[in-house]
């Protein structure tokens, strides 16, 4: 039906003939002639209709924004003045010969070219990925996906499909689950991840793996979750977390390098620990100028001590527009976080010459000391934190989070990743009860199961996870491959013996047939595609996203079922 797509004609089609097929926008009708955009999925062309060359041009009048239509036409030049430049082929326009209404549109509820109200994006969708930013987007994410088949499979890694409706495996968020038709009363359960098949595949011996995996998690939503996700799930034997740091590191410049023009060199590792400390996160934003320094020690002989156990700073290194005035804007905002005991410090010309904000009696020998230390220069800022409390780390994230975007200190064309690892094994919720901080087949970083079963909340994992620009983009670990590890694992995370059994048996019992060592890793599909695109919002990047209740406005999913298995479910289930 067509010879052309409207985004690839150029001057170069000066003069041809050419058929296009496409949907009718900003039409303008001037009685005897008309102009309009017509649009298909590689962009725009401005086409003119004139009463004169046109059969039906008493049809033709009736055209409306929307209509979808195919239009026979000769490329020409447009006037000096009506070349739009916001557009690829703004030069040229269409002059039309034929036009064929291929089906009618009724009045378009949104309007591509101007921002619409999420609820009436996502209510008419298919009309809302006519917008030529959600093409883009989807094009980049079919083309990523095109890349990691293609890279994957040259480094000899098995696509290799897991099920989809299968047995509920916790991971740490609730499952989506099926009521089964022919077992009523039993259910099947949608995966949170592929994690325990990937494993099974190991013990298969197919020793390099890989999926883009659906998942689906039944957690509380945020800009950069989805119900529904997807993972570049891989995993492989004999190898532990160096390699799959190198293939991942491999794999992400190959997708970086095409649509951000960058590489990451050598990514940096940092331990959960010290990222707590120096960043306040365990996804922290290393654009970020602002970190925070550990000042104990060089304070130990000072009488500050002796009242309060800690000093951390915030160093801020010397911007233009950030003055000791300005900083100490942040008072209040840091006695929001129940922080009292601070004061602000900038360093003078004379490097001897400090500043201090806040009458405090501070021993200038140490802060000279710390400024050697630190290599602190002129016109640097120090915010000190004089404090008892342990847990202050998170706090001081969010506030270096907060001064850096306030005073736009990061860089927000460029790009860092880092590496966080050794994650604790466990963590206690408020009624004491351990769960694991990634899944529970992450290996422990201790083989001592003496030390386990003694100190859990001392124990670290092999664990890691891909930060980048602040974004936790990937996250894995280096597996169990120890039935007895395994069941211990399950014991520390209040799992008896008949749920290890019930819920885990079938693993358990593949965990005694010779499981080789193994390691994997999930990269975050949505969250790569929202730090490519610079999308803060996953609904952007994803076809058909759920708001942030979990719901489709355009289906009306989740729904109502009127049936009569149901009927009968729901009598056994009562019962
Ligand atoms: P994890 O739970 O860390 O690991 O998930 C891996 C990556 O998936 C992305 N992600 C999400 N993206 C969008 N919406 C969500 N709701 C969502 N949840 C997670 C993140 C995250 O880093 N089985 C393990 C992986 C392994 O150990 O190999 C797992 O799923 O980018």
């Amino acid at each position: 039906m067509r010879t052309e797509y409207c985004g690839n004609i150029s001057i170069k089609f000066l003069l041809k003939k050419v058929y296009l097929c496409g949907w009718i926008e900003k039409i303008k009708n001037f009685g005897h002639f008309l102009f309009f955009y017509i649009k298909d999925v590689t962009g725009y062309i401005q086409i003119i209709v004139k009463e004169k060359n046109i059969k039906n041009f008493k049809k033709i009048k009736n055209l409306k924004n929307g209509f979808c239509v195919q239009i026979l036409g000769i490329v020409i030049k447009r006037y000096k003045n009506n070349i739009n430049k916001k557009i690829i082929n703004g030069d040229i326009e269409i002059v039309a010969e034929k036009i064929n209404i291929l089906s009618k549109s009724k009045n378009i509820p949104i309007d591509l070219l101007k921002k619409n109200k999420e609820k009436n994006r996502l209510k008419y969708r298919y009309l809302d990925l006519r917008n030529e930013n959600m093409q883009k987007n989807l094009i980049i994410r079919s083309k990523i996906i095109y890349i990691i088949h293609k890279f994957m499979q040259k480094n000899n890694f098995i696509h290799i499909e897991t099920p989809i409706i299968t047995k509920s495996t916790p991971e740490g968020a609730r499952d989506y689950i099926i009521p089964s038709r022919k077992h009523i009363g039993k259910f099947y359960a949608l995966p949170q991840s592929p994690q325990i098949f990937k494993q099974l595949i190991m013990i298969s011996g197919f020793d390099k793996y890989y999926q883009i995996a659906r998942c689906f998690r039944d957690e509380d939503m945020r800009s950069n979750r989805q119900p529904e996700f997807t993972q570049i799930d891989l995993e492989a034997s004999f190898i532990d977390e160096k390699k799959i740091k190198i293939i991942s590191q491999k794999l992400i410049n190959k997708i970086f390098k095409k649509f951000c023009k960058i590489k990451f060199k050598n990514i940096k590792t940092i331990t959960y620990k010290k990222s707590i400390k120096k960043y306040g996160t365990d996804s922290p934003d290393i654009r970020n100028p602002l970190k925070i320094i550990e000042l104990t020690k060089l304070f130990k002989t000072d009488y500050i001590l002796k009242k309060y156990k800690k000093i951390i700073g915030i160093y801020i290194p010397k911007k233009n527009n950030l003055s000791l005035k300005k900083i100490t804007h942040y008072k209040n905002l840091i006695k929001t976080y129940n922080i009292n005991n601070f004061f602000f410090i900038k360093v003078l010309k004379n490097i001897n010459n400090i500043n201090i904000y806040k009458d405090i009696k501070i021993n200038k020998k140490i802060i000279k000391k710390l400024i050697k230390l630190y290599k602190i220069k002129e016109k640097d800022i120090i915010i000190m934190f004089i404090t008892n409390k342990k847990n202050i780390y998170k706090k001081l994230g969010e506030i270096i989070k907060k001064i850096a975007n306030d005073f736009n200190l990061i860089d927000k064309n460029s790009y860092k990743a880092i590496w966080i690892t050794e994650f604790p094994m466990f963590k206690k919720n408020k009624k004491g009860k351990f769960s694991t901080v990634h899944h529970p087949f992450t290996l422990p970083k201790t083989k001592s199961i003496k030390k386990i079963k003694k100190y859990p909340k001392k124990i670290l994992s092999r664990s890691y996870d891909l930060v980048i620009n602040g974004k936790e983009v990937g996250g894995g670990s280096v597996r169990i491959n120890n039935v007895k590890m395994q069941k211990l694992i399950f014991k520390i995370i209040n799992l008896s013996k008949k749920e290890q059994k019930e819920k885990f048996g079938f693993f358990l019992n593949a965990l005694k047939y010779g499981p080789p060592p193994h390691s994997g890793i999930a990269l975050g599909l949505d969250r790569i595609m929202m730090i490519i695109t610079k999308n803060l919002d996953i609904k952007n990047i994803i076809a058909f996203p759920k708001t942030s209740k979990s719901s489709c406005i355009m289906t009306n999913a989740p729904d109502k079922i009127k049936n009569s298995f149901l009927k009968k479910l729901y009598i056994k289930i009562k019962k």
